[in-house]
């Protein structure tokens, strides 16, 4: 019996990459023009950096991280976001003494243990930025200036933004109160885990999708009316700069996200079509998160996206992808009296700059031609024996179906 892919996870096949090369490229591009710098912290790290940086009692924390012990008995996990890493690395470095803000981007694999349906993933990819050093609201904005305009140069419509304040430590925690309060005189209500989570983490409570709960959650206490002046102020500044771009944005006072690290702004970015599983991204600011992890107080503000995502939605939006690039020149012989020629030119061409590459398989002439068809190779230069003897050699155009003899040394001329 075959093994298979674990569940939940899944092979990107040669004749997909160059979808992932395309979306990569494009958002590195735009994440250049913004002034960001790419960052690679390792897959897995000390699991304490996500219990103390996502929440204790985070869905992520509690029930979707792969944790295992090293050797020595540490425990280690598989990341299953980006920001905590980053802002590890960002003290561990030292990052502060170069600059005092500083713009990080990551591109690469997380890894969250939830139920696989269409969309979730147990390896997903997220590209991730993060402003770290600064409180201006401008910032907020221009996280999400740089990821729309991702987006767009994506060719994707159809796409929502949902922004809210979850306040500051101050503001919330009375805010928390307040909710609690309102929850306890429902409790009875509420599905299982909200009994549970109005408990630990109240706040998730205004996630829940259950009906049951949604009714109880319409008549709750709105966030936004429970901010701080500082907080309120921030949010003004935030939704003033959006209007100043023309950008088109709806206040869902029950946005709250599902990691415990933001305070005032928090954002989701939505994808018309894609099911349950429409948030292609989603940020926020994180104020205290730096602090939270041994350093000195320190803004945040930051935002990811699953890679997946994006492609399902671009192709269920029917996006043309680029065309991909075939291969430059096909060597094929006519029979195998002239390996070494044949590899030899194969390596001059692939030396001069372009893609080349032979049927190791030792088919037919046909077959070669076939092969050469189905890989879209430009040109297939024939070796063949009578042509060899007088230094020459048959170069076809594959789109046109000419055929011409060239001489060997003129082969690099005629192909470029
Ligand atoms: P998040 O909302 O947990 O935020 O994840 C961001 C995005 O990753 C989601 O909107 C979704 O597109 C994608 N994603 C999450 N889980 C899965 C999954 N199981 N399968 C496929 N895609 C998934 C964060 O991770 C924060 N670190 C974002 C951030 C950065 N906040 C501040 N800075």
């Amino acid at each position: 019996m075959f093994i298979k892919v674990p569940k939940g996870t899944q092979d990107v096949l040669p004749e997909n990459i160059s979808k992932w090369y395309y979306i990569e490229g494009i958002i590195k591009e735009i994440l250049n023009k913004y002034g960001y710098k790419e960052i690679r912290t390792p897959y897995f790290e000390y699991t304490d950096l996500f219990v103390r940086g996502i929440g204790e009692s985070t869905d992520i924390v509690t029930k979707e991280m792969f944790t295992f012990p090293d050797r020595k008995g540490r425990s280690l996990t598989l990341r299953p976001e980006g920001t905590a890493p980053v802002v590890r690395a960002y003290l561990e470095n030292r990052m502060d003494r170069i600059s005092k803000v500083v713009k990080l981007f990551y591109l690469g694999p997380m890894f969250r243990c939830e139920k696989p349906q269409a969309g979730r993933f147990r390896q997903f990819n997220q590209f991730g930025i993060e402003i770290i050093g600064t409180k201006s609201s401008a910032a907020d904005v221009e996280v999400i200036l740089t990821v729309l305009e991702i987006y767009k140069k994506l060719g994707l419509k159809n796409i929502e933004t949902a922004i809210n304040s979850v306040g500051c430590k101050k503001c919330r925690t009375k805010y928390i109160q307040k909710l609690k309060k309102y929850l306890e005189s429902k409790k009875d209500f509420l599905c299982s885990e909200c009994k549970l989570r109005y408990v630990k983490n109240p706040l998730r409570v205004l996630d829940c999708k259950i009906e049951s709960c949604k009714g109880i959650i319409e008549d709750a206490p709105i966030i936004t009316e429970n901010l701080c002046q500082e907080c309120e102020l921030h949010f003004t500044e935030v939704k003033s700069y959006l209007n100043g771009q023309k950008i088109i944005f709806h206040e869902d006072p029950r946005l709250v996200r599902g990691l415990d690290y933001y305070t005032k702004t928090a954002f989701e970015i939505i994808s018309g079509g894609l099911g349950s599983q429409n948030a292609i991204g989603g940020g926020g600011r994180y104020d205290d998160l730096v602090e939270e992890l041994g350093g000195k107080s320190t803004p945040a503000v930051g935002f990811a996206a699953g890679l997946e995502r994006m492609i399902i939605a671009i192709d269920q939006q029917k996006v043309e992808w680029p065309t991909e690039k075939g291969l430059d020149v096909f060597v094929a012989q006519v029979n195998e009296n002239n390996k070494n020629t044949v590899f030899r030119l194969l390596q001059e061409i692939r030396n001069n700059g372009l893609s080349a590459d032979m049927d190791y398989s030792g088919g037919s002439l046909k077959s070669q031609m076939r092969m050469a068809n189905k890989i879209g190779a430009k040109y297939t230069i024939i070796v063949g024996e009578e042509e060899l003897s007088k230094n020459m050699l048959i170069l076809r155009n594959m789109q046109t179906k000419e055929q011409k003899e060239v001489k060997i040394d003129n082969l690099i001329n005629e192909l470029s």
